[in-house]
């Protein structure tokens, strides 16, 4: 054991002995330390005083140079001021997580609970979980802090951009493409990360951490053909902006009262977005009333200039952005040409100074200028707290919750343990631990792969990659019939990994990769019995051939499970977990990849063949429809008998024939708000569990219309509920509807309007009609 090991060691030894001792884990340098003598002087330092008033009194302290040098990420100590650095960017995607600049593993904590990938605890439609989840990385973030190991707490997550097109390689990161779905995950993970109730309520002036909604807006394009999303210009109709694009950011602003929004890389019709003054201060500061900061994406100041071309210098992009609203650049162009921008006379300091109000007193309420960390709320929180065994399991917990079962034919699965003599476990996807996090990962507690997991369960398991990797140019079919031939049970691992699809990458495809597909027919061909097929996937594969295939008896989609994945795929297999999980995007078939990935349209445009997208437009036939999974029973649904059938709109208001209608319909704006709460209402639907294995099931309630007509979509999810039902067992959920929010639509012009007439509420095969009169 060199010297660093003993060091460590004993770290450890005081670590264990008694908890003020954690003051010798490095405390990090933090301001307005009481032991210098003019913090008594600062009143940027004084906690009695309103937050205001002391970003003011510390923005009133800065020289112009200082002052620029606070708005880019990296922003530099101010030692006559005994301010510390600060590193605005870290992330905390599905966990603390390494990425970015503000965490180190490289002390006492060198992990920490690596959650599911989003788009898989998407999943579970279960808003209790992901604010649970929001909650324990926050808890993790402030125990990484209090170690000094944090030099920042600004976490610029959650990705809550609609997962619009199949090919978007960081579709993975997201809860998929439903707007409401998006909506509530947002506000559920934000209010945990930030250390608010689930309910909203603000328990402390100190925020937890600072979550950070992005990419605003309607960015969902990596590179595709040569599109790249640096250049990119999004062309967004009025119509998919309001009832598409904007959804989640309003909802994680305004409900979630996250604390910064991340302007993208990309255009909306023409403007960077973080050159946006309609965008960021008109809609997030003013219209949804963002309490906190705007940053931009790391380098989208300098493409403004550089590669996209809208400004006409350095100083102009600079200019444009913090006179727009942006107020943090991630990246150092405003710190090298705000100088010059404020020479030139196109920036003023008031443009820096109202930025860096908000990026300051965003700081203040993480409390980083109210003395040592270790002594305020939360500076308590131990190392024991990263990695716990609560977090580990509620790891475990969201995997199981998010798994889907896509195809369960013959009841093939649960496997019976005992009857499963020997075990062939196939795929590139099978022996992997560190895949299974996905990206925007930290380095997790634990490693365990799917192949281990099963070995736990079945003695004799045999292994066979049958590819070299993903991507599975080369194979190895003999070795692949061999092991199907000589084993009970044939279980195949496939799908993709980071290498098919990430950040700065899309797909081309839809359908597996490389020869994939050929050696789960092979496997299939000559096991003894139908083969189980797990995914492991971000993005929706097109296995028409396996869907339809008796041989594949069984199809799973794990997503990127996260560390206890692994765990958790094997229990469902083997029957100690029931899946519940539900599909948060349409599977579409390889076809698709005909459209363009530029065209941002929802809507289906039958003139040209334009299919649309999502399943509230995609007029083809999908693989898989968002919402499908099944389990191990069978829920049945009905609506209560008594439920509202009609509604009456006021009277005093007409309603008016709108210029893309065919029936009259209200203009929202125009019912007003005491209309629109008068007009809520709730639906209840009674649930039955009819099989005999308990479960829990994600309950979805969507809405449609009487036609599809003039841009409706053709469904719309309106809300939805897990609940766990014993075998037989039976329970009432209600839903609360507004139908402002939930059943109106968005018109051409973004106009959000309520028709008058026949709605239907639609759970599984069951409708139920309500009539809007007056
Ligand atoms: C961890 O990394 C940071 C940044 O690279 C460095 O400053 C620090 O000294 C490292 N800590 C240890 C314990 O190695
Ligand atoms: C495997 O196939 C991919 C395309 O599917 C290609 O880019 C790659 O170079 C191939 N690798 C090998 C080792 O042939
Ligand atoms: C109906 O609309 C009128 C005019 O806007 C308004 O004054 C009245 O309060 C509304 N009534 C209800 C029940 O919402």
């Amino acid at each position: 054991m060199g010297t660093r090991g003993l060091i460590l060691s004993s770290a450890l030894l005081l670590l264990l002995l008694a908890q003020p001792l954690l003051v010798f884990a490095a405390t990090p340098p933090f301001a307005c330390d009481p032991a210098n003598p003019s913090t008594p002087t600062f009143g940027f330092c004084q906690k009695t005083l309103p937050v205001d008033n002391r970003a003011n009194d510390l923005i009133s302290r800065l020289t112009l140079e200082e002052k620029i040098q606070q708005l880019g990420d990296i922003a530099p100590a101010i030692p006559r001021l005994g301010l510390p650095n600060y590193k605005w960017w870290s992330e905390a995607l599905h966990g603390v997580s390494g990425w970015g600049r503000g965490i180190r593993f490289n002390g006492t904590i060198t992990a920490a609970t690596s959650f599911p990938q989003v788009i898989l605890s998407a999943a579970s439609f279960n808003p209790d979980l992901w604010y649970r989840i929001g909650q324990a990385i926050g808890v993790e973030a402030r125990a990484i802090n209090n170690v000094g190991q944090a030099e920042g707490l600004t976490f610029w997550s959650p990705n809550v951009n609609i997962f619009r097109d199949p090919r978007w390689g960081r579709g993975q990161e997201t809860p998929g493409e439903d707007p409401l779905t998006a909506s509530k995950y947002a506000v559920a993970f934000v209010r945990g990360l930030q250390g608010d109730s689930p309910t909203g309520e603000r328990r402390s002036e100190q925020l937890m951490t600072s979550a950070c909604c992005k990419h605003y807006t309607a960015y969902d394009l990596e590179n595709w053909k040569g599109n790249s999303r640096f250049t990119f210009n999004a062309l967004v109709t009025a119509q998919d902006m309001e009832d598409t694009y904007q959804p989640p950011f309003k909802s994680c602003v305004q409900e979630g009262r996250a604390t910064c929004v991340m302007c993208s890389y990309n255009r909306v019709n023409g403007v960077p977005t973080c050159a946006d003054f309609d965008l960021l201060t008109q809609q997030a500061r003013k219209s949804w009333g963002l309490d906190g900061y705007i940053a931009s994406d790391c380098g989208a100041v300098n493409l403004i200039y550089g590669a996209i071309g809208y400004a006409k210098s350095p100083e102009e992009a600079v200019a444009d952005v913090l006179k727009s609203g942006m107020d943090l650049e991630c990246g150092d162009f405003v710190q090298k040409h705000g100088g010059s921008a404020v020479k030139q006379g196109i920036l003023s300091q008031g443009d820096i100074d109202r930025a860096l109000f908000n990026i300051l007193s965003l700081r203040i309420r993480l409390g980083h200028f109210n003395g040592n960390p270790l002594q305020l709320p939360a500076g308590d929180i131990p190392p024991s707290q990263v990695c716990s065994k609560e977090h580990q399991d509620l790891a475990l917990e969201a995997a199981k919750a998010g798994i889907v079962l896509l195809k369960n034919a013959a009841n093939l699965l649960p496997l019976a343990k005992s009857k499963v003599t020997s075990l062939g476990v196939i795929g590139p996807n099978a022996n992997v631990g560190y895949q299974l996090m996905g990206n925007y990962n930290g380095p997790p507690c634990k490693g365990i792969t799917p192949l281990g997991e099963l070995r736990n369960y079945v003695g004799d398991t045999r292994f066979e990659q049958g590819c070299n990797d993903v991507a599975c140019n080369a194979t190895a079919i003999n070795a692949v019939i061999q092991l199907a031939r000589s084993v009970d049970q044939v279980v195949v691992f496939m799908g993709l990994d980071q290498d098919q699809e990430r950040e700065s990458l899309d797909r081309i495809d839809l359908v597996l990769p490389g020869l994939q597909d050929k050696i789960i027919t092979k496997a299939a061909k000559y096991a003894k019995r139908p083969i189980v097929l797990v995914l492991l996937t971000g993005g929706p594969v097109d296995i028409t051939f396996a869907k339809n295939d008796p041989r594949m008896g069984a199809i799973l989609w794990a997503g990127y499970p996260g560390e206890s994945g692994a765990l958790a795929i094997a229990q469902v297999l083997f029957g100690e977990h029931n899946p519940g999980g539900r599909l948060p995007v349409t599977w579409y078939p390889q076809e698709f990849t005909r459209v363009p990935m530029t065209d941002m349209r929802m809507r289906a445009d039958p003139a040209t063949g334009y299919p649309g997208r999502s399943y509230r437009f995609y007029t083809g036939k999908p693989v898989y429809e968002f919402g499908h999974g099944i389990s191990f029973t069978s829920y049945s649904y009905e609506f209560e008998a008594e439920a509202v059938t009609s509604i009456y709109l006021n009277s005093s208001l007409a309603p008016r024939a709108t210029a893309d209608s065919d029936i009259l319909s209200y203009d929202i704006a125009s019912l007003g708000s005491d209309t629109c709460r008068h007009l809520k209402f709730s639906a209840t639907v009674g649930v039955k569990n009819q099989g005999s294995m308990a479960g829990k099931h994600p309950v979805l309630l969507f809405s449609r219309w009487s036609s599809s007509e003039h841009g409706r979509p053709l469904k719309q999810l309106v809300g939805f509920q897990s609940v766990h039902l014993e075998a037989g067992e039976s329970t009432r959920v209600v839903f609360p509807l507004s139908p402002c929010e939930h059943l109106s639509r968005a018109i051409d012009d973004g106009t959000r309007v309520l028709d008058k007439g026949s709605h239907y509420l639609v759970v599984g095969q069951k409708e139920h009609e309500i009539r809007f009169i007056s």
